[in-house]
């Protein structure tokens, strides 16, 4: 089987390099591969790339995912986020290849409190989440066999993330203001990696089970709730930590103006993956627990 994943280089793309390799010829390309092009903002080389490497399964974990300069740069955004994927799901289409894409909570508008089913009204607050609602529409209507996963609070290991930067400050600082009133589930790139395979291989044998799927860790917590456990664990861990539990303040999102607005709930009703693919999304605690393991190590 041959497997061609775009956005090799990004949180989700790198671990996807890890979890596919496994089921067959893997070829993974970023947005600067040379001999193939990997642009998803390039239509037409991009087009070129699908027919030449003709593959059974097309996995894109690339996207536009600057959000606040997204507000600025809407055509980049959508070029990447809405006609990149829909250039894929026309080939995938012509192939009859297996198309995966990676979607957003950012296409609801956060209302409420309850976790949002596959089916509910989408409503973007910002371009960034507008354009990724449009790739979701595009490959739907391509009638290519896909599976989309909508996930939330992505982070891995590698590079920087929420966590890491909520370290740096809680070693430098005394008091620490964070967002409490955004929930959500921080979800690791390698969860969304192995359920990824799992999901391909389970779908080139049933191919009814394509479709969209929320995909995030279990339980939710605020920016405020994560910036705690993360805090808290570095304390039991040994490192040095000069704010104190009482001085991480919880604040309101209008703390911190961003030019583009983010939902308030990102909860994401998981139940139809975990019933589809027979898997079980652990607590969105133990994949950071393990994230900060791994860091506290080095
Ligand atoms: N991060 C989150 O919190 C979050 C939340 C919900 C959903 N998602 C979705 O999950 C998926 C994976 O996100 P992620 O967190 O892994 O993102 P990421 O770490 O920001 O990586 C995005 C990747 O996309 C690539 N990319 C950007 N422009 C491209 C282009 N024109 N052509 C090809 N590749 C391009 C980037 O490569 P270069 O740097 O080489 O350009 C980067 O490697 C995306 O679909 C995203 O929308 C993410």
């Amino acid at each position: 089987m041959k497997i061609l994943l775009l956005g090799k280089n990004g949180q989700v793309g790198w671990e996807l390099q890890r979890s596919l390799a496994p089921l067959g010829e893997l070829i993974a390309l970023g947005s600067d591969s040379r001999d193939l092009c990997g642009n998803l903002g390039d239509a037409e080389g991009l087009a070129a790339t699908v027919r030449a490497v003709a593959p059974d399964v097309i996995v894109n974990a690339g996207a536009y995912t600057a959000v606040d300069k997204a507000e600025s740069e809407a055509a980049a955004c959508r070029a990447v986020n809405a006609a990149g994927p829909a250039v894929l799901a026309r080939e995938a289409a012509r192939l009859g290849a297996l198309l995966v894409h990676y979607s957003t909570d950012y296409v609801f508008d956060g209302s409420g409190t309850a976790p949002w089913q596959e089916d509910a009204p989408t409503g973007p607050l910002n371009v960034y989440g507008q354009t990724k609602l449009e790739g979701e529409q595009a490959i739907a209507a391509s009638g290519c066999r896909h599976l989309i996963f909508r996930t939330s609070w992505v982070y891995a290991a590698r590079g920087a993330n929420f966590a890491k930067t909520m370290l740096r400050l809680a070693g430098e600082r005394e008091r620490l203001s964070v967002v409490d009133d955004q929930v959500g589930a921080p979800t690791a790139a390698e969860l969304i990696a192995d359920t990824t395979a799992h999901a391909v291989r389970a779908t080139l044998r049933r191919p009814e089970l394509g479709g969209i799927y929320h995909l995030a860790a279990a339980g939710a917590t605020s920016w405020h709730g994560y910036a705690q456990f993360v805090i808290e664990q570095a304390r039991r861990a040994g490192m040095i930590i000069k704010v104190a539990p009482e001085a991480i303040l919880a604040v309101g999102s209008d703390a911190f103006p961003t030019p583009a607005a983010r939902p308030r709930n990102s909860r994401l009703a998981t139940d139809k993956l975990q019933a589809a693919f027979d898997l079980v999304l652990p607590p969105w605690q133990t994949g950071v627990a393990r994230m900060l393991t791994e860091f506290f190590e080095k």
